[in-house]
């Protein structure tokens, strides 16, 4: 964190969109114009926007709310911890989850090696999205883990609704989907043993107001790089400006009671709910597995969270981590 305080610190003044000279932003930080040239570099391969112009000095490409610790802190109901940069959200809680307590969250503003499922990775510029990861001690074990993925999705949707946000649909198992685009990604991890409890930790990435034509964080990823469509919030909520801090608060509380309810009733009730919310209910799709592909019509999932697809040879069920579902082109 110290390596980065000197650009974090920039940052909290360019936050405003207004101009602020080298020398100015230098005077602030004790550093010399050539340091803050530096830093500035060191801000735009997170992938912030920051122009120079001569004689004016640096700005945003649009004011940016900063994550606030303290304003997160009133909001939520368990302890969370922001860590503007980090690795991944995920890893941090893995690796202390011996000595935390369910409801436990980390919450970054730019992660230098965000990830999916298997391996693959989660584009994560600086500022203008949200990532966040919840602790969480299941004494169902690791067998519970599966339906829990998909009632966190749920839960976050519905409490999308409740603000007012219309048309985010479900992707089994673990995507929340705005016009068939991906709009945000939810990845459970978990370390323990085979039938004692679990230690998971449920990690959510959602695109706030990522932009087509933003720099790419320079972690060898361009936005553009991102294999497969996806959607920012603000396009479902028609706005450009979103409290960033109200909304992690509002998700955070939500996976919260989520969680508590899953440990409750499990998955009873909730298929019914994820059905409504399903993307590709009625529409042909293709799971994809290894090299194997099954092709027919989403059914939606079941009570124990597989999802089922009609195919020339019946209703048939499938779970597991190492399944894609497509759409059939
Ligand atoms: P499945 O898990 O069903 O195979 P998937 O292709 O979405 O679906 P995941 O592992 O769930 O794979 O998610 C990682 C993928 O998400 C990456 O390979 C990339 O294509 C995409 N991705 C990465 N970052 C973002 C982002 N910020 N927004 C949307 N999509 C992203
Ligand atoms: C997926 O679609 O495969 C899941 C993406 C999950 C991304 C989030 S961002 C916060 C947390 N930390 C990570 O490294 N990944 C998850």
């Amino acid at each position: 964190m110290k390596e980065h305080s000197a650009k974090l610190s920039i940052l909290k003044y360019l936050s405003d969109g207004e101009f602020h000279s080298g020398e100015d932003l230098g005077e602030r930080l004790g550093i010399s114009r050539a340091a803050v040239s530096k830093h500035i570099k060191g801000i735009q391969s997170w992938g912030v926007d920051v122009f120079s112009v001569q004689r004016k000095g640096y700005r945003l490409a649009a004011p940016m709310q900063l994550l606030d610790q303290q304003q997160l802190s009133e909001l939520v109901s368990v302890p969370v911890e922001l860590i503007s940069v980090i690795d991944s959200t995920n890893q941090y809680l893995l690796d202390r989850a011996d000595s935390l307590s369910s409801g436990q969250v980390c919450i970054a503003e730019y992660q230098e090696k965000g990830r999916g499922r298997r391996g693959r990775e989660w584009v994560s510029p600086f500022g203008s999205n949200l990532y966040m990861s919840m602790y969480w001690r299941l004494d169902a074990g690791m067998a519970a883990a599966m339906g829990l993925s998909l009632v966190v999705g749920v839960a976050i949707v519905e409490a999308l609704e409740k603000m007012g946000v219309e048309g985010i649909k479900l992707k089994w198992p673990n995507d929340l989907y705005f016009e068939d685009r991906k709009l945000a990604g939810i990845l459970v991890e978990m370390s323990g043993q085979a039938g004692a409890a679990a230690n998971l930790v449920i990690g959510m990435g959602m695109n706030l107001m990522m932009q087509n034509n933003q720099q790419a964080p320079s972690n060898n990823i361009t936005l553009q790089g991102i294999t497969q469509p996806w959607a920012s919030l603000s396009e479902a909520i028609g706005a450009d400006v979103i409290d960033r801090n109200k909304l992690a608060a509002t998700l955070i509380n939500t996976l919260d009671s989520a969680l508590r309810e899953y440990e409750d009733c499990g998955m009873t009730g909730f298929v019914s709910r994820w059905n409504r919310l399903d993307n590709f209910i009625g529409r042909e799709v293709r799971l994809i597995m290894g090299n194997k592909e099954i092709k027919g019509i989403a059914q939606g999932i079941n009570e124990q969270g597989a999802v089922l697809i009609k195919t020339s040879q019946g209703l048939e069920s499938y779970i597991g981590g190492e399944i894609s579902l497509r759409p059939s082109v």
